[in-house]
């Protein structure tokens, strides 16, 4: 029968329409070492890391989970609550106490494992003992870990380990090794949200300059706060300069003190959560935000060279770059130079004790 109107043959319209879907393209597993993984950051971060939340939910992961022997048998039982997880992306776990073996052709790595301050200790033994470890894995890395390998540093003293990592493992290019400031970043963005009485969303571009310690310098001067869809300098919306110079900084500066007042125990839920916003922002980019991240400083803004300093930066294709041409105002000047005063003392105590 032909059309009415124009007599045309008429459409024949379906009842139901199907939607095609395109089909999930699965990557081939990449995999991923976490060291100190029986301990308490490690606990949260496992399952970011298993669950997608890092390296995207098409990228499946094959985890090398590092810790001391006496931990082995606590890792196992981290190993089984991973399997009861039932996690579609999880192809593997492999859990060991030898460095090479955890760092065999990993994408990337999350050094968590490092000694905990003990009573008594002072930060010269603490930073002694834990310098052997990551010069240790430095060696590991530069022998067996792919040599794209993106690696976060968050065991303390981070900045210095990371540092130390890079100098033993020369095959690894210097701008793969990283500390994290991310959690430092992340409390600076929730406390200004906080004051502003907004949404943390809305807030963005705060700084973490320096060492993940409490010389850092949290700087609010270059953040932007949304309001009403518009970008703000929060300077101008806090419009409270002796705040931002003194409260702000220092209750940044000493919220892992307060946390653990508080809880007994260290801020593991927040460190695992900023160790994935650094590692998923450096594998799937930044966009126009900058985020902090401890990385080996070229000299920028006066800083120390060769040493790991927190700095502005952004991340486009895996790479990450340093915000450039921020004005410095006399007081950041003084904070950057306390901070870097502190990383350069570091750099040369640690280069010290790894001579022997
Ligand atoms: N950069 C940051 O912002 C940040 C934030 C919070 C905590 N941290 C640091 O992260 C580290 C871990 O914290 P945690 O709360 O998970 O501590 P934790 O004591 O619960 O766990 C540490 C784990 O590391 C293991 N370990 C020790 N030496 C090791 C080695 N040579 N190789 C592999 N594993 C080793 C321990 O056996 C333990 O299981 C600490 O150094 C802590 O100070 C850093």
């Amino acid at each position: 029968m032909s059309c009415f109107c124009c007599g045309s043959a008429p459409r024949i319209v379906e009842e139901t329409e199907i939607i095609v879907k395109e089909p999930v393209v699965m990557a081939a597993p990449i995999k991923v070492a976490v060291t100190g993984a029986a301990g308490q950051i490690a606990y949260s971060l496992l399952y970011q890391i298993a669950s997608g939340a890092v390296f995207g939910p098409n990228q499946p992961v094959y985890l090398h989970l590092l810790d001391i022997a006496p931990m082995m048998g606590v890792l196992n039982g981290v190993v089984m609550e991973l399997a009861d997880c039932a996690l579609p992306l999880l192809a593997g776990v492999l859990p060991t106490a030898n460095p090479e073996e955890a760092f065999k052709d990993v994408a990337a790595a999350f050094l968590v494992g490092s000694m905990p301050r003990k009573e008594g200790m002072e930060r010269k033994d603490l930073l002694s003992a834990n310098v052997r470890i990551f010069k240790e894995q430095g060696q590991a890395l530069d022998k067996v870990a792919r040599k794209d390998v993106k690696i976060l540093v968050v065991g303390n003293p981070a900045n210095t380990n990371a540092l130390i990592c890079s100098k033993y493992a020369p095959s690894i290019p210097r701008e793969n090794f990283t500390a994290m400031t991310r959690l430092d970043h992340n409390r600076a963005q929730a406390q200004l949200a906080d004051k502003l009485g907004v949404p943390v969303r809305d807030v963005k571009n705060v700084i973490i300059w320096g060492n993940h310690s409490s010389t850092q310098f949290p700087d609010a001067s270059n953040a932007l706060v949304n309001v009403g869809g518009i970008n703000k300098p929060v300077p101008a919306a806090v419009n409270d300069d002796e705040y931002l110079k003194t409260t702000f900084v220092t209750t940044v500066q000493k919220r892992g003190a307060a946390v653990i007042a508080a809880r007994k125990m260290s801020s593991a839920l927040s460190a695992a959560k900023a160790a994935s916003d650094h590692m998923r922002d450096w594998f799937l980019g930044t966009g126009d935000r900058w985020v902090s991240m401890g990385v080996i400083s070229d000299g920028s803004y006066g800083t120390p060279r060769d040493v790991v300093f927190s700095f502005p930066v952004t991340v486009t294709n895996g790479k990450w770059k340093i915000v450039e041409g921020l004005t410095i105002s006399d007081f950041a000047r003084e904070m950057l130079d306390i901070t870097g005063k502190e990383l350069a003392e570091e750099k040369r105590d640690a280069l010290e004790v790894c001579k022997d």
